[in-house]
């Protein structure tokens, strides 16, 4: 039988596979053939679960908590991410404003739906996470990107912001600390930066999923600034949950009807074990090896920045949050690809060319993610001397 060739919908034409994915196949090829590879490329915490939410998750299973929720998620998740609000930030979020999505991929999907019309523009930051310029593709939407650099601690401007938008922009997506910067937005320039949205009248997302994964004393929610933004969230990065696949959004009251429409028909409900796992993230016990967990990653940002500035990388002063060191590499190259692959191949050290992320100067950075221990880090800075001096 002859098959009709499939013409794939024109949108996904600007859909580019992630470049991390490449180097980690290969970094296991590698290592299959016996070398011993150093990983800094990937964006997820090398900590499993902490035990108190793993035995929570087998109690769900062994009381067959196992069916579907509401779509909104389970009722007792939402209001400890509310209590949470309250505790941590001093705001108080309504329960029925949060909704428990399949990771924050998933309230990245909600929210593209419910915010982007197809010709609208959305701006982003370049570098940002990579995802979110093909979610803004896939409704046939323009990704309108913002050029950031460390001038600016790789937050738009209210300047540049300016510059870049249009007269279909729509929308504003901002995160904070960011992927693959880890650098935050201040609480004045955030103020500054939603005023400027709403003198615009454009929606914002902030996506705050590296929140607790902060080692500045003042990382405000946007929702502190103005309760009207739509945060996304997630117990992936912070609360180590990444396979688990559960976040959250929050909005603003007047959208939780069509939200709930939109949840139930992009994916029913986020996984039942997993939201009744998540209530036991919230207490005291879990807290504690998560905040541990925290001084790890902080240790760990202590030791590879000062060793990554000392080898000649540029990079910003302070690494505020999340786990992730964006650092020029103007001084080695200016083809980060090949940078990163000879680093690879020679020296056994993966980490990412600056392509995922963006468009604006990324053959000259390269994303370090310090989502290994300190032994590991030691022997990849010890590597990458050798590399360099070999190099140069
Ligand atoms: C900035 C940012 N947002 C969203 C996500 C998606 O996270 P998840 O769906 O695991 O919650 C990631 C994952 O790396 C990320 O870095």
């Amino acid at each position: 039988m002859s098959r009709k060739k499939l013409q794939l919908p024109s949108r996904l034409v600007h859909m580019e596979p992630f470049r991390v994915m490449t180097v980690l196949q290969r970094a296991i090829q590698l290592e299959a053939a016996g070398r011993k590879i150093i990983h800094m490329e990937v964006g997820e915490p090398d900590f499993s679960t902490a035990r108190p939410i793993v035995e929570a998750g087998i109690r769900a299973l062994d009381s067959g908590l196992t069916q579907y929720t509401a779509a909104e998620g389970i009722v007792e998740l939402r209001e400890a991410i509310s209590a949470h609000y309250a505790k941590h930030y001093g705001v108080q979020i309504d329960r029925d404003r949060i909704f428990i999505t399949p990771g924050a991929s998933g309230g990245l999907l909600l929210f593209t739906n419910l915010l982007v019309n197809a010709g609208e523009g959305v701006l982003l930051c370049d570098p940002a996470y990579p995802c979110y310029r093909n979610y803004i593709y896939m409704v046939g939407a323009e990704p309108q990107l913002v050029p950031v650099g460390i001038e600016t601690n790789f937050q738009p401007s209210v300047a540049s912001l300016n510059k870049h938008c249009k007269s279909n922009t729509s929308g504003l997506w901002l995160a904070s600390p960011g992927n693959p910067t880890g650098t935050i937005l201040q609480r004045n320039d955030l103020v500054e930066t939603l005023e400027w949205a709403e003198g615009k009248k454009l929606n914002v997302l902030v996506d705050e999923i590296y929140h607790g994964l902060h080692y500045v004393d003042d990382l405000p929610s946007a929702l502190e600034v103005d309760t009207d933004t739509f945060v996304v969230n997630s117990f992936s990065k912070y609360f180590g949950m990444t396979g688990w696949r559960l976040g959250w959004v929050v909005v603003p009251s007047e959208y939780q009807e069509i939200v709930s429409t939109l949840a139930q028909n992009l994916y029913i409900s986020a996984s039942s074990i997993a939201q009744y796992a998540a209530l036991a993230a919230f207490e005291e016990d879990s807290s504690a090896i998560l905040e541990q967990r925290r001084d790890s990653f902080r240790r760990r940002r202590d030791f590879l920045s000062t060793a990554l500035k000392g080898l000649g990388f540029t990079l910003p002063d302070d690494i505020q949050g999340a786990f992730y060191i964006y650092a020029g590499i103007e001084n080695f190259s200016d083809d980060s690809e090949k940078f990163c692959a000879d680093i690879l191949e020679e020296h056994g050290v993966a980490i990412t060319p600056g392509r995922d992320f963006g468009e604006s100067d990324s053959s000259l950075f390269v994303r370090f993610a310090f989502t290994t221990d300190l032994d590991n880090l030691q022997l990849g800075v010890e590597r990458l001397t050798r590399a360099l001096r070999k190099a140069h």
